[in-house]
């Protein structure tokens, strides 16, 4: 928890900077690559999202750059893809998981569970490897670093093999969901262009130009742009990457004087919750940024309860990650928006929500994106 904690995530700012300005970067090389000398090109949002966020979480959660920006075909991000872009198979299986137990599944020798272990062995090699790299640093009094692994082992109290059972956790936590939620704010931008015109002039006026290749930023001046911080909240209520989830009852209890039983599963949908007219007004279906701008809305977005937005859950077992996975939300988005002009590749775009362990657009996402000048 404390290796989570805003005092350490504020240091992070600078990497999740350089990390927005390197794939930025290479979009921009990317589209060049396209289309000549234009500076303008069609890219797909979702698999830039996945490897910048991969790279995040590698050099800001545990050291480790795994170059996946410069490398798409990396053995890591390729195999994350296969855990997170589950195929027809993979689905069935999910399926099957309701009338069948898990450990039945996973045992059953079909080409699916083969892919899924081969991933998870490697996830798990990676992890142990880098846990045991900064043990040794540790150990001969080096200095480790400021990512969460380091601060974390520093703290004690964890054998390896926890620490590398926390790893995988967060490293699967930590970069599929920001990079769903990646997706749907460029979605959302490209609906709205009037909210990207207005948040890019916003982060444009209050951060330097991310081309510089000297500059940097630091949380207090990323946190001050009231804008971006109302889109980003706005994008996370209407749009949470984990659309639902489930609970086991511990105990017989009730819900509004409903008796629920020990062990009922219970689904938890952010979606619902977030989306409801009752909480947010008429308006909740609606891309409405403004409703998290002036006196006291910044952190309600005008809703009585901190429980009308579920997108990081509440509680003891809520996202360990938020104040990372907002800290570093804002400085992509306004990486990106700073930098470039997007919309629909395809005018008539007619969005299809799907995905597995989180919901985004179906298919990925195509935008033409053109780079501006001057920033
Ligand atoms: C927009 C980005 C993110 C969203 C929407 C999100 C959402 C969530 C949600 C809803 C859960 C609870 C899942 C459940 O129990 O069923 C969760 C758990 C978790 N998240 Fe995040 N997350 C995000 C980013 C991150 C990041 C960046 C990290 C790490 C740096 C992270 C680390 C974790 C971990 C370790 C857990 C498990 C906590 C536990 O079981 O006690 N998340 N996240």
């Amino acid at each position: 928890m404390p290796a989570f904690s805003f005092r350490h995530i504020k240091n992070l700012y600078p990497i999740f900077w350089s990390k927005a300005r390197e794939v930025t970067d290479a979009m921009i090389a990317d589209v060049h690559k396209q289309s000549g000398t234009e500076d303008e090109g069609v890219v797909e949002v979702g698999g830039w999202a996945s490897r910048v966020t991969l790279d995040i979480i590698g050099v800001a959660g545990i050291g480790h750059d795994f170059n996946a920006i410069e490398n798409p075909d990396s053995e890591l991000n390729t195999c994350y893809r296969t855990i997170f872009s589950p195929n027809r198979g993979v689905r069935l299986l999910e399926l099957a998981g309701l009338i069948l137990p898990g450990w039945f599944l996973r045992n059953l020798p079909v080409k699916q569970n083969r892919q899924l272990q081969a991933a998870r062995s490697l996830v798990r090699r990676t992890c142990f490897d880098l846990v045991h790299e900064k043990r040794e640093k540790l150990e001969n009094g080096k200095s480790t670093g400021t990512d969460i692994l380091s601060v974390a082992m520093e703290s004690g109290g964890f054998s390896d093999e926890d620490m590398v059972n926390q790893l995988m956790t967060f490293l699967a936590a930590g970069h599929e969901t920001t990079a769903s939620a990646m997706m749907w704010a460029i979605y959302l931008l490209c609906r709205n262009p009037d909210v990207q015109t207005r948040l890019r002039e916003d982060v444009r006026a209050g951060l330097p130009g991310i081309s510089d290749a000297t500059s940097t930023v630091d949380s207090a001046e990323v946190d001050k742009i009231s804008y971006l911080h109302a889109v980003c909240n706005e994008v996370f209520r209407l749009t949470p990457p984990v659309s639902l989830t489930l609970r086991t009852t511990a105990n017989d209890s009730t819900i509004l004087n409903q008796p629920i039983p020990k062990g009922t599963t219970i689904i938890l949908s952010p979606q619902a919750v977030n989306l409801n007219p009752q909480l947010w007004g008429e308006d909740a279906g609606q891309f409405n940024p403004e409703r998290w701008m002036g006196p006291g809305r910044a952190n309600s977005g005008g809703a009585d309860s901190n429980y009308s937005m579920l997108t990081f859950l509440h509680g003891p077992r809520s996202c360990i990650g938020k104040d990372f996975a907002k800290a570093e939300f804002a400085v992509l988005l306004a990486a990106w928006v700073g930098r470039f002009e997007m919309e629909f590749e395809d005018k008539d775009y007619e969005l299809v929500i799907g995905g597995g362990i989180t919901s985004k657009p179906k298919g990925g996402l195509s935008v033409r994106i053109k780079a501006l000048e001057g920033w």
